[in-house]
């Protein structure tokens, strides 16, 4: 199937309170895994470019592969930039044909984070591609933040309602208590604050961002108060890596990459079917690419550009 915007998808996701797996990939063998997962659950899934990924693979490169595996499999997929850092960088994701954008101001003024999602959703709308913003930080554990700090970092909820409504963001990125790229699942998430930012904004779809750390059934509970995406990066490098160490080991005689490389993307593509049972996106698509409970309209076809 040709891409799809991710604007229908989260809308779905929240009104039938389950997640869309979105999934950071940076080589052919990871959205390989990624895209052979989805179609494998029936889940509809989005495959998002990081700033490291650009660094390294390149923006049209990684663009051009999400775009050939998706048009390999019958379930939608989604090509969001995740993180974007400014206009320009949004600019360019749009002509290079993300259906998805991303801007994260969540470093500058608030005001500052206003102006600059309001200028990059008025241009995205316009080529009909929703748009992500965050408003408070979800921190790196490099920083090494305490709880205290991590908490000061959260997201405000009346803040929230106040920037959706000034921004027209298409989905909300929120800071509830995860932190990104930890590689053990032990944080719980705040999920009254949770509670309280989806009940200023509840119909704006809230993500998640820093799943690798948090436990299985926080992220479980989160779903059930708004979360209708969840970013996963740090856990499939882990499945990756693991498959390239073991890979090396067993294949030691041979200098074809490919052993250790298939063996990084079994593992990949199990790490993904796994989020994606969690998150309850399971089964839903259909034979022929639809929604299984969607609307006549989108039920066997692709789906509609963003609103
Ligand atoms: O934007 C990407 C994510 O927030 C991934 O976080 O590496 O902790 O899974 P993670
Ligand atoms: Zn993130």
């Amino acid at each position: 199937m040709s891409l799809v915007t991710s604007k229908q998808m989260l809308l779905s996701a929240l009104e039938n309170r389950y997640a869309v797996g979105a999934f950071n990939a940076n080589n052919m063998e990871q959205i390989q895994a990624i895209v052979e997962a989805a179609e494998e659950e029936r889940a509809p899934v989005i495959l998002q470019v990081s700033q490291g990924a650009i660094q390294y693979a390149g923006l049209e490169f990684a663009a051009g592969m999400v775009k050939i595996a998706a048009s390999l499999v019958r379930v939608p997929v989604a090509l969001h930039l995740d993180h974007g850092y400014d206009f320009e960088q949004n600019v360019r994701c749009l002509r290079a044909g993300f259906t998805s954008l991303m801007y994260d101001g969540s470093k500058r003024s608030f005001e500052e984070n206003v102006a600059v999602t309001s200028k990059i959703v008025e241009i995205a709308h316009i080529a009909g591609i929703p748009v992500e913003a965050e408003l408070g930080r979800v921190a790196q554990s490099s920083d090494c933040l305490s709880y205290e700090e991590v908490c000061a970092l959260m997201t405000d909820p009346e803040q929230a309602k106040e920037f959706v409504e000034r921004t027209n963001v298409d989905s909300l990125a929120v800071a509830c208590g995860s932190v990104h790229a930890m590689r053990t699942q032990e944080a719980e998430l705040d999920i009254e604050r949770l509670q309280a930012v989806h009940a200023q904004v509840p119909n704006v779809p809230l993500v998640l961002h820093g799943s690798s750390g948090v436990k299985p059934e926080s992220l479980v509970e989160a779903i059930q108060h708004g979360i209708c995406k969840i970013n996963v990066a740090t856990y499939l490098n882990q499945a990756f890596t693991r498959g390239m160490r073991e890979g090396l080991q067993k294949y030691a005689e041979s200098v074809d990459p490919r052993k250790p490389l298939s063996l990084s993307r079994d593992y990949v593509k199990e790490a993904v079917r796994e989020k994606i049972r969690l998150f309850g996106s399971s089964g839903l698509i259909d034979a022929a690419g639809g929604f299984q409970s969607a609307p006549a309209q989108f039920r066997g076809t692709e789906l509609g550009p963003a609103e």
